[in-house]
């Protein structure tokens, strides 16, 4: 396959890197506004041909188009890619809005073609044992989710920190749990100009289960963790620990009625903890397999449009809430 890489900014390197690593892919084209990072691309990649207009690049007889540019760009750049009739690959989040995710999976249906969403960390090693866990009854009913990514975070131009950090982790509670999210509240702050650099989001479902995400620019500690209360046990993934990164502890409330009292008694069980062996493939080498596989196969691939929109009406109810004061927003 014929692979074109548009934007080679921070992270589009690590596309050219990993699609060019890919045996089915038999040449990758890259494409960015910008000579100089063009040419630092070429010295890297020699085998990869350079080019700075994105209309030559569509005339390239490309099967995907990898697009990591600015958010508020992903929409024109896959509609061109799309009536082209070239599969798309978009970077996290999918889109500016939930109308640009819905208008390009309508073109994309209509032609057959494939839009894969970089939710990248789906196809972490982490990632997939949890699923595993969770989807073995493990945990046994998900009580609530509770996500912590902060660090002294790049400042986006275009997006407040919640589209920055946020689409990582609502897509990979959207993965574990497979539940419906009902509301959305949030609070942010923006100390340093129009955008929030430090934002709280929770998320409401049918059932009793909360979900919430704690995201930040400004904070001089780095930290990726979440807990993931079970009915039966409790997870931890602290993806800063480089070898334990799952703790899975045999711990929980159980609830005891005392006849004699006619009181409810809350019991601890504090049991064991153990941590499984987690896989560490790079996860974007796993997701350009999948997307190739994918296409080959006239399937949706493992993180698609529609798993996008999801995150993108999520980002936008985010954005309402924190302008009215954190109101929960239905979607
Ligand atoms: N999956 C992940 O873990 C992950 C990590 C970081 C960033 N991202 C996403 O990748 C995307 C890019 O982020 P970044 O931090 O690399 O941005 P960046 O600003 O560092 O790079 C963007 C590049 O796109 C180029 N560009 C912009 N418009 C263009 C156009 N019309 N044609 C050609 N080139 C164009 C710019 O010149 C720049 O080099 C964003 O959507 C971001 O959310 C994903």
């Amino acid at each position: 396959m014929k692979v074109g890489i548009v934007g080679l900014g921070y992270w589009g390197p690590n596309l050219v890197r990993n699609f060019s690593a890919n045996p089915d892919i038999e040449e990758v084209v890259v494409c960015d506004l910008r000579q100089e990072r063009l040419n630092l691309i070429k010295e890297k990649f020699p085998a990869c041909k350079s080019i700075n207009s994105i209309e030559e690049l569509f005339k390239l007889n490309l099967n995907i188009v990898a697009i990591a540019t600015p958010v508020r760009t992903h929409y024109s750049i896959a509609k061109k890619a799309l009536e082209n009739n070239i599969n798309v690959w978009l970077e996290k989040p999918f889109t500016s809005t939930s109308d640009e995710a819905k208008e390009l999976i309508k073109i994309a249906e209509e032609r057959n073609l494939k839009i894969f969403v970089d939710h990248t960390f789906i196809y972490t090693g982490a990632v997939k044992k949890l699923k595993e866990i969770i989807d073995a009854g493990e945990l046994g009913d998900i009580l609530y989710f509770d996500s912590v990514r902060i660090n002294l975070g790049l400042f986006q131009h275009d997006v407040n920190v919640i589209w920055d950090l946020a689409p990582h982790d609502f897509s990979i509670m959207h993965y574990l749990l497979d539940k419906k999210v009902n509301a959305v509240s949030a609070h942010g702050i923006a100390n340093y100009y129009d955008h929030a650099n430090l934002a709280h989001v929770s998320l409401h479902f049918k059932d009793n289960c909360f979900a919430h995400f704690h995201v930040n620019w400004t904070s001089p500690v780095k930290i990726r963790k979440m807990l993931i209360g079970g009915s039966k046990k409790m997870v931890v993934f602290d993806d800063m620990e480089n070898f334990e990164k799952i703790k899975i502890y045999d711990s929980g409330i159980e609830m005891k009625n005392d006849e004699s009292i006619h009181q409810a008694l809350i019991q601890y069980r504090i049991g064991d903890m153990y941590s499984p062996k987690v896989l560490q493939t790079e996860a974007l080498a796993l997701g350009v397999k999948e997307f190739i596989s994918a296409i080959r196969e006239n399937r949706q691939p493992l993180t698609n449009c529609y798993d996008g929109l999801k995150v993108v009406k999520i980002l936008e109810a985010a954005d309402k809430s924190i302008h009215q004061d954190g109101k929960l927003i239905e979607i």
